[in-house]
């Protein structure tokens, strides 16, 4: 590496930096295989090690399994970094049994490595992907070198391609956007010819990828629609061109950056839903609507009457994410719990006890003869919620809740269905008027207590042991509509009415696919720190402050731990200062006029432009994690540090460079070369300190001297 950093300096370098970069950029192939090479090199090197579950293994293992097996489930993330694994493991044999439990268990005789190989492919071509991108935004070699140096030989970049993870697959395509919007924005000057619709397309089809494997992918949608609203500005403002060429380039950009990605997105989620047919985990997450798709979930094929009528039993089930059902059971709330009445929680299993009988409020005994005729509920009508197995009414009053202190208890009370006025409840359908039905599964209700005005709201947070650690049940006396306080009619039985078959009231595409968005939003925001769990702050990232384990703890373990290489992730540290520091001092001078020379002018405009692309993408991919409310991992910061690398290779080649404005010809030059070649020489040795972190070790930690890391743990926050 070493040798071939000098020699492409002295043969790429002549005397004009100019002519000599125009001419190095023409011949990069055999660097760009020989990059590569390393990159895969380094990558796949010891892939099958450990053969354990290492660290999220578990969970995106397991979850491209379900795709084989072809089992719902429930994640945050969109569907396609899963179904990719899921396919990877499925060509390369292995047959989706392995249980993937917890972080340790070994893999034994199940072919897992086709995944991790994967993933280390498409982590490979990260370095490509920056090579390619740095050359075309500097237009020098040694910068586009030096930058798949810090990318090459990171063990944080190496140890995250490695394993079954989202991470590897999100950065490829993060990558893949801003080369081809970087490629595309090189075609400027060829509006409408092939290779510029290719690199269009290309971007377009990046984004869906990268927004298809997470939601941070947003971020790299906003770096390109920012360049895309300045690349726009710049046609308008270019007058020989008319206004219908404007318009057609409006156009393009439309089509290729927003309905070709939306339609590519929606198209993963149409075989997402194919695929995953059958009933699993994940049908609690959500409505009874949705599970009714599911083959082998009781609601599938299932035959009800589908509108609510006074004598029909019901269970029915909060609109939460996972929201239990409204359960009650013999067994009293305890002393000093509110009353001394019988229990009402929300339970997450089907259970007889989740049975609920609808009766008119006050006639008592029921006087509704089997030859009576059927009467349906209406939005507002009044019902007594008779418990079935124990006969006692669904009740509230002004006592408070056992755990939300603000809210009324909710009991139940009465002997035989005998009761008193405040067992009454008023049954309103959302968004429903005067004279509306209530459907089974379809209609979102809400229970209003007629003497108090509460609603009946699970607050998801789970009773002590007295309460079976079945969820709270409550009524709350406020009015903010949250799902908490939404209810649907889901298992319906009523003799006197006809059944239909649930296949009628199976959603269509559109309404699973918004409900899964809702179900998956909520679930992000719902990701709070544990007790005790490691939580990382932004601010720690950078720093390279603390990594993560990915493998074994204790000395006689096999351990990887995932850290940058601490040289790496400081130069780029270090970097970013220097790049905002120079670009100030460049743009001051461009401002006050000075009389600049062609070369001044040229790195002004790399610095200004070149690297101001890349150093949005870092921008755009740090600090909106400051803003946000959920649990935070060191992983988090990935995509951000491709672009302080890129950074870090632009910044110290226009720095060296520019050793030309202060120093005569002949030592300028020798400074940039050996400048460059050293950089890559120190980046080389720490990796050479620091490789096991990814490749593996074992003996003792490194506070020990015997330890094959004896004197690196140079931080204390770093867990080796
Ligand atoms: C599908 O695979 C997952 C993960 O290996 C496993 O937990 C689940 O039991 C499997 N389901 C079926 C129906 O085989
Ligand atoms: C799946 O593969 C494993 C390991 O190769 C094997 O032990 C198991 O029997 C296979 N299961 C099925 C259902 O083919
Ligand atoms: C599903 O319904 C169809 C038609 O109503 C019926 O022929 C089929 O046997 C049912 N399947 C199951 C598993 O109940
Ligand atoms: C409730 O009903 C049961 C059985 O129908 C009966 O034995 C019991 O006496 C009734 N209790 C009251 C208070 O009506
Ligand atoms: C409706 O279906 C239920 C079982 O799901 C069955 O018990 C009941 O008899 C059916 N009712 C009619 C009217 O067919």
């Amino acid at each position: 590496m070493y040798a071939n950093g000098t020699s492409l300096g002295t043969r790429f370098l002549r005397p004009s930096l100019t002519t000599a970069l125009n001419e190095g950029v023409s011949h990069p192939l055999h660097l760009l295989i020989l990059v590569t090479l390393l990159s895969f090199a380094t990558r796949f090197y010891k892939i099958s090690e450990p053969p354990h579950v290492c660290w999220d293994e578990t969970h995106f293992g397991k979850m491209g399994s379900y795709y084989i097996n072809r089992t719902f489930f429930f994640d945050v993330h969109p569907p396609l970094g899963k179904m990719l694994i899921g396919l990877a493991g499925y060509l390369t044999g292995y047959n989706g049994t392995f249980p993937f439990q917890k972080p340790g268990d070994r893999y034994e005789e199940h072919h897992y490595i086709g995944m991790r190989m994967f993933c280390a492919l498409l982590g490979s071509c990260l370095v490509p992907f920056a090579y390619l991108t740095v050359l075309e935004l500097s237009k020098s070699l040694p910068a586009a070198l030096l930058a798949t140096a810090t990318l090459i030989f990171d063990t944080g970049c190496i140890t995250i391609s490695q394993y079954i993870l989202l991470d590897p697959i999100l950065l490829f395509f993060i990558m893949g956007s801003v080369l081809s919007m970087v490629k595309f924005n090189s075609q400027q000057h060829r509006p409408f010819c092939t290779c510029w619709w290719f690199w269009l397309t290309l971007t377009g089809t990046n984004l869906a990828g990268a927004l298809g494997v997470k939601f941070v992918g947003l971020f790299v949608i906003l770096l390109v629609g920012l360049n895309t609203v300045h690349d726009l500005w710049r046609l308008l403002g270019d007058i020989s061109l008319s206004m219908v060429s404007f318009g057609k380039h409006l156009l393009a950009r439309v089509l290729c950056l927003i309905l070709l990605p939306v339609s590519l997105y929606m198209t993963l989620f149409a075989i997402h839903f194919f695929v995953l047919n059958k009933s699993g985990p994940g049908d609690g997450f959500f409505s009874s609507a949705f599970q009714s798709r599911l083959i082998g979930n009781n609601l599938h094929n299932a035959s009800m009457p589908e509108y609510l009528a006074y004598g029909s039993v019901i269970t029915l089930k909060n609109i939460r994410i996972a929201g239990g059902y409204l359960h009650s059971h013999w067994h009293l709330y305890p002393e000093g719990v509110g009353a001394r009445q019988q229990q009402v929680t929300a339970y997450l299993h089907k259970d007889y006890n989740n049975l609920w009988i609808v009766k008119k409020p006050k006639a008592n005994p029921d006087p509704a003869g089997p030859s009576d005729p059927v009467k349906y509920i209406k939005h507002g009508d009044l019902v007594r919620m008779e418990h079935k197995e124990t006969s006692r009414n669904l009740h509230s009053h002004p006592h408070e809740a056992p755990l939300t202190k603000k809210h009324f208890q909710v009991t139940g009370y009465g002997l035989n269905g005998t009761g008193d006025p405040n067992d009454y409840w008023r049954i309103e359908v959302i968004g429903g008027k005067t004279g509306d039905l209530v459907k089974v599964l379809r209609s979102k209700i809400r229970l209003v207590h007629l003497a108090t005005g509460c609603y009946l709201y699970s607050s998801g947070k789970t009773l002590p042991k007295w309460g079976w650690e079945q969820a709270e049940v409550t009524c709350s006396p406020y009015m903010k509509e949250t799902p908490n306080s939404l209810w649907n009619v889901e298992d319906h039985f009523n003799t006197k009415l006809p059944n239909i078959s649930l296949e009628v009231l199976k959603p269509s595409f559109p309404e699973i696919l918004i409900e899964s968005h809702i179900v998956m939003i909520r679930g992000n925001s719902g990701l709070k720190p544990k007790e005790n769990e490691v939580t990382s702050k932004p601010w720690h990232w950078p720093i390279n402050y603390q990594g993560l384990r990915f493998s074994g703890v204790n000395e006689t373990e096999y351990r990887v731990y995932l850290l940058g290489n601490p040289i790496i992730w400081w130069l780029n540290l270090v970097s970013i200062g220097l790049y905002i520091t120079m670009t100030s001092i460049a743009a001051i001078a461009i401002q006050r006029g000075s009389q600049l020379t062609s070369n001044v002018k040229e790195i002004s405009q790399v610095l200004l432009y070149g690297a101001g692309q890349i150093m949005l993408g870092w921008v755009l991919h740090y600090f909106p994690f400051y803003f946000m409310g959920r649990i935070l991992y060191y992983h988090h910061y990935f995509p951000a540090m491709l672009f302080s690398s890129m950074l870090t290779g632009v910044t110290w080649d226009t720095l060296l460079k520019s050793c030309d404005l202060l120093l005569p010809q002949p030592i300028a030059r020798r400074v940039y070369i050996n400048g460059v070649a050293l950089l890559i020489i120190l980046i080389l040795y720490s990796f050479y300190l620091f490789h096991p972190l990814s490749y593996g070790m074992i003996g003792p930690l490194a506070h020990e001297p015997s330890s094959p890391m004896a004197g690196l743990r140079w931080m204390e926050s770093w867990e080796f």
